[in-house]
């Protein structure tokens, strides 16, 4: 789960506000920072301050309150995180009464220990307890120091309707599971997020309605695992379920056929699948339903099995392939995207090789390649050595870009001389008389506007492409 392609993790980090019509009342500055999850977080946080009547505000020097909603999976994440904090440092100078909080999962990752560190920090919050955050700015009001870290085995705040924050209108997200159980020996999340629950699938069938009703086209559910959603009565996802609440339970292919169905012209597209859990099953729903998108984010973080063994990913290389050759035989026009993490604990040159062959043998749409990046009180912290030096990591890293550079334009190439089925998401960046949106396979393409508008689906006869976009003429 990503906002940003590739490696540029500087695009992390946009500033995202709340459209709110309330006049008056405090403001309160809110600014995202890592992945989908981490954004999806920040619309449920506007939706419990603007019940208790907060207007928001671009400028901070302007806010009353000001939050940052934080990701903790690499040490960059943070680092940015720190930078901006001495920024808003600036503005508790001109404003005294002015309430910083850290929110999400740096917050709890760090705990307490941001209030000794950070001393102009006033409010900690970790992602379980947002439901407490009118009272901990009631207690920072009075001058005192706030933090609530617990994390919940229950909390999926599926009563709560999201405020959408830098909508195009058009796409949204669903959160369906919260946190992680897999404990991947390099990841930071099962510290952060807790122990993994699914939400109601009634409830995200009605926000998914609901969008739908509002003119949204597109939604996107999200989880850290979504395969391994399961929804069996209660949130959290029982050890060992009899044979009664099998049956009565709903998997992650059932509720995928569930939003489907809501409405033909309503897509749907998931996030993140994990190679140890994607079934056949999923891919068969998907192939049935022409609304469910041809597209699978299968994060393989190396190609090599001894690294997998010990990142603790559950699969093998060759489990992995078998996997990418289920998607190619059920999905045939399905486009495949990757994670890759180069570099961690004792990866050799020639389990590096393995990575790239790996890449060269599936020639995925796109990626998001990174150097690894040890994190506090992860297993490979605590039993491995961060051995491979940093010029070694980024060179390795170079390697694995420009592999998948070639890839993507060799995967976009393909599109090109084909009618693809766009739904439109916006105008063009570069210029004002064309749109921009994204076909199933999650490409983008680019067309002359004519009468068509936001929210449109629109065949386009794909005529050039340039290495990532698809350039083309509605037909
Ligand atoms: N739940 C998703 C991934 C969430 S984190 C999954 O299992 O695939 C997104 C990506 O960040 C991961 O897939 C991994 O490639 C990368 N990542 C996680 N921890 C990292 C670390 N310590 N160093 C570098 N990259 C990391
Ligand atoms: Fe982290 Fe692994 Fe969970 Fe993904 S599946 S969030 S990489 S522990
Ligand atoms: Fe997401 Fe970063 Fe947390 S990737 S789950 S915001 S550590």
């Amino acid at each position: 789960m990503h906002e940003n392609k590739v490696i540029d993790e500087s695009k992390q980090g946009e500033a995202l506000m709340i459209e709110s019509t309330v006049k008056g009342g405090k403001k309160l500055f809110l600014e995202s920072y890592g992945c989908a999850m981490n954004f999806s977080d920040s619309e449920i946080v506007a939706s419990i301050l603007k019940d208790k009547g907060f207007s928001t505000t671009q400028d901070f020097f302007e806010a009353d309150v000001i939050f940052v909603n934080t990701c903790a999976i690499r040490e960059g994440a943070e680092q940015r995180v720190r930078k901006r904090l001495t920024e808003y440092r600036k503005a508790k100078k001109t404003n005294p009464d002015l309430i910083i909080g850290v929110l999400g999962c740096m917050a709890e990752r760090l705990k307490s220990q941001f209030l000794e560190e950070e001393k102009l920090v006033d409010i900690v919050v970790g992602p379980d307890a947002y439901r407490s955050l009118p009272e901990l700015i009631e207690i920072a009001e009075t001058g005192q120091k706030a933090v609530n870290v617990l994390l919940s085995k229950e909390e999926t705040y599926a009563d709560i309707a999201p405020v959408r924050l830098g909508s195009n209108g058009v796409t949204a997200f669903i959160s369906i599971t919260r946190g992680c159980d897999n404990m991947c020996a390099f990841c930071v999340v099962p510290f952060t997020r807790g122990r993994e629950r699914s939400r109601d699938p009634e409830t995200i069938v009605n926000e998914a309605k609901e969008l739908f009703e509002q003119g949204y086209r597109e939604v996107t559910l999200l989880g850290q695992n979504v395969d391994s959603y399961l929804w069996t009565g209660g949130g959290l996802k029982k050890e060992n379920p009899s044979t009664e609440e099998l049956q009565n339970a709903t998997t992650f292919a059932q509720l995928l056929e569930k939003v489907a169905l809501i409405h033909p012209d309503l897509r749907v597209r998931f996030s993140t699948s994990h190679p140890k859990d994607m079934l056949d099953e999923v891919l068969y729903t998907i192939a049935k339903y022409d609304n469910i998108c041809s597209y699978v984010h299968l994060p393989v973080q190396s190609g090599n099995s001894r690294i997998l063994e010990m990142m603790n990913r559950g699969y093998t290389r060759e489990w992995y392939l078998n996997r990418i050759a289920a998607i190619r035989r059920i999905i045939p026009d399905a486009g495949i995207s990757m994670d890759i993490i180069t570099g961690f604990c004792s990866e050799t040159e020639k389990e590096h090789q393995d990575t790239l062959s790996l890449m060269e043998d599936v020639k995925y749409d796109f990626g998001y390649m990174f150097s690894y990046s040890e994190r506090p009180k992860t297993l490979a912290e605590r039993k491995y050595k961060d051995d491979v030096p940093s010029e070694v990591k980024s060179r390795r890293l170079q390697e694995i870009v420009d592999l998948q550079v070639k890839h993507s334009a060799f995967r976009t190439k393909q599109g090109v001389g084909k009618v693809h089925r766009v739904l439109v998401e916006g105008t063009s960046k570069k210029s004002k008389e064309e749109l921009f949106g994204r076909n199933s396979q999650n490409t983008v393409v680019v067309f002359p506007k004519e009468n068509y508008k936001k929210g449109d689906y629109v065949n386009v006869m794909v005529e050039s492409c340039t290495g990532g976009t698809l350039i083309g003429k509605a037909v």
